[in-house]
């Protein structure tokens, strides 16, 4: 059964609809909108556009001359920012309504489409990222027996030395055998099963932000902007602190121990990860202002032994996104000289596996 009036119609679009008066003051929004805008109809209705966009001064100026010109305005791709930190890529149409139309003066439809790319590629991350995890368990268990086998025959061999200073020889035997042991451990992840406790994740950010100060005092300065209306998550805030550690770390040994990490919590609504729709979603920012990611790196820094550093392992990351992903959440980063983020997308809901 068809919807049985207009308002019907626009209520059940999936595209964002936006009306505007001529001083381009928002006079109705469809749900659609509401949820792209992250706020309600009640909150936004009579706002102007650069209330409602942060960096809004170009779309107003096409907005403005779409009203000047009377002719319809497309565009493809356009980035808009919100007030919430958060960045959009709309497809948009922009049509002015006749003169005299009660119901105001420009519509504008809005289609995200960062959206559906981002799912694309989050799904081939997923995919690789289960399909590396697989390879190296395996590997990590052939790698794991013959090690036990060399380094109990050191310690063997040592003991019937007579000579002492052969000893060197299988003191480096052991020695490596115990750090490739824990290269492997740390490919594999914990050995114990993920806990699914409370967890605050500002206090997960505040034990991270000590840590490394610890590690680094004076050059480093932290800036935390955090919204305390955040909810608990279900987690595991051991795993949640080596995650957002090996983040921070990176950023802290990209600036050199010298620079800003701005630590930033935020509230996401209707967020889907992984094909699945989650109502609140808390948004975790670990923004940098070091040299950025090397170009060349950018699209495998989650891929496990990818590393820009002479002495990385390149592990880092990969354990971090798995220990999202193990959370129901997931990685992003983009990255600039100048500017880096990493976004930590974490569900808020407690049934996830
Ligand atoms: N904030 C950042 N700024 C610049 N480059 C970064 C940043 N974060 C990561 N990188 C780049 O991504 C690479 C991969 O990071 P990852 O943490 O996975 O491995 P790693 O730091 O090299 O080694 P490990 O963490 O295992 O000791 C780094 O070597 C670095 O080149
Ligand atoms: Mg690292």
């Amino acid at each position: 059964m068809l919807p049985d009036s207009p308002q019907r119609i626009l209520e059940s679009l999936s595209t964002a609809v936006l009306v505007f008066d001529v001083e381009l003051r928002l006079m109705s929004i469809n749900p659609a909108g509401e949820m792209l805008l992250a706020a309600s109809a009640r909150k936004l209705t009579g706002l102007t556009l650069n209330e409602l966009i942060a960096d809004g001064k170009d779309f107003a100026k096409v907005l403005t001359d779409t009203l000047r010109s009377r002719h319809p305005f497309t565009a493809r791709s356009v980035r808009l920012r919100l007030f919430g930190g958060q960045a959009l890529t709309v497809d948009c149409a922009v049509t002015p309504l006749p003169e005299g139309t009660a119901g105001g003066a420009l519509l504008v439809e809005l289609s995200q489409i960062d959206r559906l790319l981002r799912l694309a590629r989050e799904e081939l991350m997923r995919d690789r990222q289960t399909a590396n995890r697989a390879v190296l368990r395996g590997l990590a268990h052939e790698i794991k027996n013959p090690l036990g086998g060399l380094r109990g025959a050191a310690q063997l061999l040592e003991r019937e030395l007579a000579e002492p200073s052969l000893k060197e020889y299988t003191q480096i035997i052991i020695h490596e055998a115990d750090r490739l042991r824990n290269l492997v451990d740390r490919m594999v992840g914990p050995a114990r099963p993920y806990r699914r406790e409370p967890v605050n994740i500002h206090e997960v950010l505040e034990r991270v932000r000590r840590l490394v100060l610890a590690e680094h005092p004076g050059g480093l300065r932290f800036e935390c902007d955090f919204d305390p209306s955040l909810p608990e998550l279900a987690g595991d805030a051991e795993q949640l602190i080596q995650a957002t550690l090996n983040i921070v770390r990176n950023a802290v040994q990209s600036m050199q121990g010298n620079g800003t990490i701005t630590l930033r919590t935020r509230i996401e609504r209707n967020f889907t990860i992984g094909g699945k729709r989650h109502r609140l979603i808390v948004r975790v920012d670990i923004e940098d202002n070091g040299p950025g990611i090397p170009p060349e790196l950018q699209e495998h820094v989650f891929y496990p032994m990818v590393t820009g550093r002479p002495e990385g392992t390149g592990l880092g990351l990969s354990i971090a996104q798995d220990i999202a992903q193990r959370h129901g959440g997931l990685i992003e980063c983009v990255s600039r000289p100048g500017h880096t983020v990493f976004t930590i997308y974490l569900p808020a809901e407690s049934e996830h596996d």
